[in-house]
């Protein structure tokens, strides 16, 4: 056994992983990285505060065990001082030890208030002054592998949810039943929420910046569970009435792209979003696709290895779908469909 155990290269060791840890973490955490997004919603403002707020404690009592900890093992390293020998033996400080049992208590306590403080108003915007019965109320289901938003005037969207600008939007999240459990999570607008069959779990936002907000499934669902992003679209408060009322009134056909939108949110994943074929047969140029009765009897019941997707949507949405198909991959017409 040697007769003194050299620190210095452990010290520089320690020194070099508690950088190669910390500083990453600190260019990272502006933007992208370790923090959450920006906020665009006043719950997704709480919860991106108490986020900071308890990182705060994090960096600093990171800071006050670390650093000492490096510093004392450089100031007491051994000095080729034998292992055998002791170094002198100190009992007992009251102030040392009342010091580190009550400011950690302190230290929760004061999370902990803050927390419960900002945790009311997370899930939902109930309350605010911008909140009520004038609210957009919208069902968000969950389905394998995608979402579908269905709106109180009976239009219908998948993927992608549009929302008014600086409007609170109520959501009613659920699954079908039969189906798994998902969660819908648009970080920017909100927290993580469980979309359950059977059950509704209700939340809020309230945008107040246009554009698209990423989300995603946030529950392992099966195998396509990375393909179902969720989707937040916010326009003008304007241009989404008008959206809104053309989209509602439409029986099938017109401007509305809810065929393709089926298509892109139910179908490609399996067919490919050229339906050149995929985990299901290639459907462009398929002739099946151009005969309507038989891809709603396919879609309605399944078959084989594919599940019946179209079980329950409604005739609209079906007929959408099959018009979409026919344009976009039917041998007749020579279009590719993107
Ligand atoms: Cu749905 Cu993961």
């Amino acid at each position: 056994m040697p007769a003194s155990v050299r620190l210095t290269p452990l010290a520089a060791f320690v020194l070099a992983l508690g950088g190669a840890a910390g500083f990453p973490a600190l260019a990272l955490a502006g933007n992208g990285g370790l923090a959450p997004v920006a906020p665009n919603s006043p719950n997704a403002e709480r919860i991106a505060d108490m986020y900071y707020f308890v990182s705060i404690f994090a960096v600093l009592i990171f800071l006050a065990v670390a650093v000492p900890l490096v510093l004392f093992m450089v100031r007491y390293r051994s000095r080729g001082r034998g292992r055998e020998i002791e170094g002198p033996q100190i009992r007992g400080n009251n102030r040392l030890e009342l010091g580190w049992t009550v400011l950690p208590v302190l230290i929760l306590v004061v999370i902990a208030s803050f927390v419960f403080y900002k945790l009311e108003g997370t899930s939902t915007l109930e309350g605010t002054a911008t909140a009520g019965a004038g609210d957009l109320k919208v069902t968000v289901e969950a389905r394998r592998f995608y979402w579908q938003y269905r709106y109180p005037n009976g239009a219908i969207a998948v993927q992608r949810l549009r929302a008014p600008q600086g409007r609170v939007v109520d959501l009613e999240i659920t699954a079908p039943d039969g189906d798994v459990n998902h969660s819908f999570w648009v970080p920017a607008l909100g927290g993580k929420f469980d979309a359950i069959p059977g059950e509704t779990t209700e939340t809020s936002f309230r945008a107040d910046r246009i554009g698209v907000y990423e989300g995603v499934c946030a529950e392992f669902c099966g195998l396509l569970h990375t393909e179902m992003p969720a989707e937040i679209e916010v326009i003008a408060a304007t241009e989404f009435d008008s959206w809104l009322a053309t989209e509602g009134s439409q029986q099938e056909g017109g401007t509305s792209t809810l065929g393709e939108q089926t298509y892109r949110g139910a179908c490609a994943k399996c067919h490919g979003f050229e339906g050149e074929g995929l985990i299901g047969p290639t459907l462009a140029g398929n002739p099946i696709v151009s005969d309507t009765r038989r891809v709603e009897e396919i879609v309605r019941n399944g078959r084989e290895e594919m599940p019946p997707v179209a079980e329950d949507w409604s005739e609209r949405q079906l007929d959408a779908l099959t018009a979409y198909l026919k344009r976009a991959y039917g041998p007749d017409e020579d279009e590719s469909g993107s």
